[in-house]
């Protein structure tokens, strides 16, 4: 591909940022840090790149992020819709491996997680959600105050810059593009827009799903999102090229001398002190963060200290691991691995919840019809000149911008009989045994339960997701799950004998743990054999083959082998170190600072307590935009103390 003039302007503004100092580069690192900061981030991803434009805001403070991936070239793999899916540099992620899945197949599933600036928003699939209102108020239910829809609004909206108006009204009258104004922002930094090309198999989707009755929602990010819906994508409505937390976040503050960005540096360890000889009940001593230690390549390990506090935001699988390693976990842990104790905290690492998903086809051979598959030879190239120069065309389209997200009621005519059998077992029946079944945890699970529970009765809470793309696959994925899974530090040193970081991580997901997430993605596909005989799914002409024919629709047990089979994750984990009461199982407060410390806080995907019906990246923006103003809040006392060079 030629490079345009967009890309061109990014190239500019690499060579812009290693001209500055601010940008450490590795190998780069010792000579140009400073040796305290006032706020340390851990990890560069879509929460740590939001907390350290915010935090920098203010030049007399010194921010300091460190990110273990590298930075991206802006490659039309990474930066053009049309090529979500087609892969990326392989060192952009981290590659871990799941457990074997006992409740499914006995195997293990690959499971990748971005490594690189920007984090996972680098390799994303662009969806832009934000799930239902309902979903947030449970956040504050269960015993976080002023973590409801109402408190996350503003920042959803301080977040981004909506854009509604670029869509032919013709695709927004027949696709149901009526966004509600007053929902969004205007002037935040993440762009978010429609594409300029839709597949018309996105209306028969939208369509058939009318017929059996299921509400079209005009607009998917406005609180209610049970329905069927086109959702907006992470992309600048004006050049259609993907926008992640770099290009939103980064880019454009690289100019402020108070922030610096260390790369391929990873943080092996948060290095904790006591902070006081006041006990503080159930806490012991209370603690702080003086600093962290990390490694750049040859595994050769440094210190930085800082002045006010460690900021976790290496993602829901890392940094509950990172907390382990410094003393900050369950004890029977913390034992097993001979790591010193310093706060007993038995939520870390647990409560791991994911979007698990199963990718049905059903083939859709309408003879003539456009799809993704004619996207090869001259029909690509065509696309390509059309993409680079006019910004229109089929590449501006992600792969998946047509989605429903049915609520239980609407997908499952037995819905009561599911809730109560989820109901009629004890809670800690289908938790992880061992040593991840204290009783904080039970409890906490307990309520998690009964919140779920009521959410299931709601017509306007999804339950389930179904994601249509343009060639046949109606990919079904649970988005209220009952199973619980955990990740585990594996050795004290995350780098040990120079081993990879991901193989010290044991992850497992436990998918299907509790068989009632399995049985609402049977029903999920027993919902798509009804979607795909509708008038307006046939005019496609959808020839599914077995399993996800119609024959095995009628036999539960071959359909239910197929899911576990096919089991894979959307790649949303979350919970793992929860935001919750300290007696429900809680790693972080309402303040997102960790327990039995005065100035360590995690802000990224793990602090969810539970997994919303949504693609996660809208919610990570918001947590973050509200996060910085709390930290902003909680230090306005101090003055100012860095930098010490
Ligand atoms: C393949 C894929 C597709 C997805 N598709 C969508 C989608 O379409 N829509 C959507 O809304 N969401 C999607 N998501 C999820 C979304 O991107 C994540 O929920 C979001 O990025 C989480 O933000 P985070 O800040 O918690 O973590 P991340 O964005 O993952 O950032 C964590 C950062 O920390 C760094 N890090 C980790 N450990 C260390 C360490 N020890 N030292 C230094 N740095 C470290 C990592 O390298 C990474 O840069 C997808 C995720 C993946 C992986
Ligand atoms: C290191 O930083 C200095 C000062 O910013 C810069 O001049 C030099 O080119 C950098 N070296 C590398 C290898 O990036
Ligand atoms: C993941 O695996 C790829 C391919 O083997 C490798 O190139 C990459 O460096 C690995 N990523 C990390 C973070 O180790
Ligand atoms: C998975 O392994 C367990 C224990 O070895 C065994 O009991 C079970 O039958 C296996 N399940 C499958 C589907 O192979
Ligand atoms: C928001 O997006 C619009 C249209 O894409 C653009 O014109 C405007 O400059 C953007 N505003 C900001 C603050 O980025
Ligand atoms: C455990 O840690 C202590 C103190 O660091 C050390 O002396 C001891 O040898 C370790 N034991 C094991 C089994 O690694
Ligand atoms: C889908 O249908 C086409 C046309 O009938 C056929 O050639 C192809 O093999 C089918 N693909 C699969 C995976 O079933
Ligand atoms: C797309 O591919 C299909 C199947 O190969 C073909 O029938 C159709 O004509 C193609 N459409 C266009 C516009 O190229
Ligand atoms: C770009 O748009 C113009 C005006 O609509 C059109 O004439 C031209 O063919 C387009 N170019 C490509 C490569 O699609
Ligand atoms: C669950 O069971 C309890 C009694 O065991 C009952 O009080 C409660 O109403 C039930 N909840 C639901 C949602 O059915
Ligand atoms: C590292 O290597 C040493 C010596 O080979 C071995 O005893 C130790 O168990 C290894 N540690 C880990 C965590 O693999
Ligand atoms: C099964 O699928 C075929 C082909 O889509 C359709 O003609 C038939 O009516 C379906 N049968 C049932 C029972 O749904
Ligand atoms: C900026 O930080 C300094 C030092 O902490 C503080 O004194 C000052 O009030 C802050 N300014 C703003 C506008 O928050």
């Amino acid at each position: 591909m030629d490079i345009s003039s967009f890309q061109l302007l990014l190239l500019i503004s690499n060579c812009f940022l290693s001209v500055h100092a601010l940008f450490l580069p590795p190998g780069n690192t010792t000579e140009h840090m400073y040796s305290s900061y006032d706020y340390i981030i851990v990890g560069g991803g879509v929460a740590g790149l939001v907390v350290a434009n915010r935090l920098s805001e203010n030049s007399s403070v010194t921010v300091l992020v460190l990110e273990a991936g590298e930075l991206d070239n802006s490659e039309a793999r990474i930066t053009v819709p049309g090529f979500v899916g087609h892969g990326y540099n392989p060192a952009y992620v981290w590659n871990f491996t799941t457990a074997p899945q006992e409740f499914l197949d006995n195997s293990s599933r690959p499971y990748c997680q971005g490594h690189v600036i920007g984090g996972s928003s680098i390799i994303n699939g662009l969806v832009a959600t934000r799930g239902s209102l309902a979903e947030y108020d449970a956040w504050e239910a269960l015993g976080n105050p002023g973590w409801n829809w109402r408190g996350l609004l503003p920042y959803f909206k301080k977040s981004e810059n909506f854009t509604a108006n670029d869509i032919e009204r013709e695709a927004a009258n027949s696709l149901h593009i009526r966004p509600e104004i007053s929902q969004h922002g205007f002037s935040g930094p993440l762009q978010i827009g429609y594409p300029r090309f839709f597949y018309h198999q996105s209306g028969n989707f939208l369509r058939g799903l009318s017929e059996l009755g299921m509400p079209i929602i005009n607009d998917p990010n406005a609180g209610t999102s049970a329905g069927g819906m086109m959702v907006p994508s992470t992309i600048s409505a004006g050049n259609q090229s993907r926008m992640d937390s770099r290009r939103a976040y980064l880019d454009n503050v690289m100019n402020r001398p108070n922030l610096h960005i260390a790369s391929e540096q990873t943080v092996t360890r948060i290095q904790i002190e006591t902070s006081s000889n006041q006990q503080i009940p159930p806490f012991g001593y209370r603690k702080r963060a003086h600093g962290v230690e990390f490694a750049g390549s040859g595994n050769y390990r440094q210190s930085v200290a800082c002045t006010r506090e460690v900021i976790l935001a290496a993602g829901a699988i890392i940094s509950p691991v990172l907390l382990q390693v410094s003393g900050i976990g369950p004890v029977p842990l913390l034992r097993e691995l001979n790591i010193t104790m310093e706060v007993s905290l038995p939520g870390v690492g647990n409560n791991l919840q994911d979007h698990a998903m199963v990718g049905a086809f059903y083939n859709y051979t309408e003879p003539g019809l456009y799809s993704t598959r004619n996207l090869t030879g001259d029909v690509l190239q065509q696309a390509q000149e059309e993409y680079n120069i006019n910004r229109t065309g089929p590449l501006t389209a992600p792969l998946i911008s047509t989605v429903a997200f049915p609520s239980l009621r609407s997908l499952a005519p037995n819905w009561p009989s599911i809730i109560q059998s989820i109901n009629a077992t004890s809670p800690e029946h289908y938790l992880p045994p061992g040593t991840n079944r204290h009783p904080h945890l039970i409890a906490g699970f307990d309520r998690q339960r009964e919140i779920l529970l009521g959410l299931f009765e709601r017509t306007d809470v999804g339950a389930l997701e179904i994601l249509a793309d343009s060639i046949g696959t109606l990919t079904v994925s649970i988005q209220r799950p009952f199973s619980r899974g955990f990740v585990r530090a594996a050795s004290s040193d995350l780098l040990a004998n120079n081993t990879s970081l991901a193989s010290n991580i044991r992850l497992d997901p436990r998918y299907c743990a509790n068989p009632a997430d399995c049985s609402i993605l049977l029903a999920g596909l027993h919902f798509n054999n009804r979607l795909i005989s509708t008038t307006a799914m046939q005019q496609l002409i959808p020839s599914p083959s077995p399993p996800w024919d119609n024959t095995t629709d009628r036999d539960e047990t071959a359909l239910l082998e197929a899911i576990h089979q096919n089991l894979a994750t959307e790649f949303h984990p979350c919970g793992t170190t929860a935001m919750l009461p300290f007696e429900l199982g809680g790693v972080v407060d309402a303040h997102l600072v960790v327990y039995g410390t005065d100035n360590l806080r995690v802000v990224d995907a793990g602090i969810m307590p539970i997994i919303p019906a949504a693609h996660l990246q809208a919610a990570v923006y918001a947590i973050a935009e509200k996060a910085a103003d709390m930290i902003k809040q909680d230090n306005s006392a101090l003055g100012h103390r860095g930098p010490d060079a």
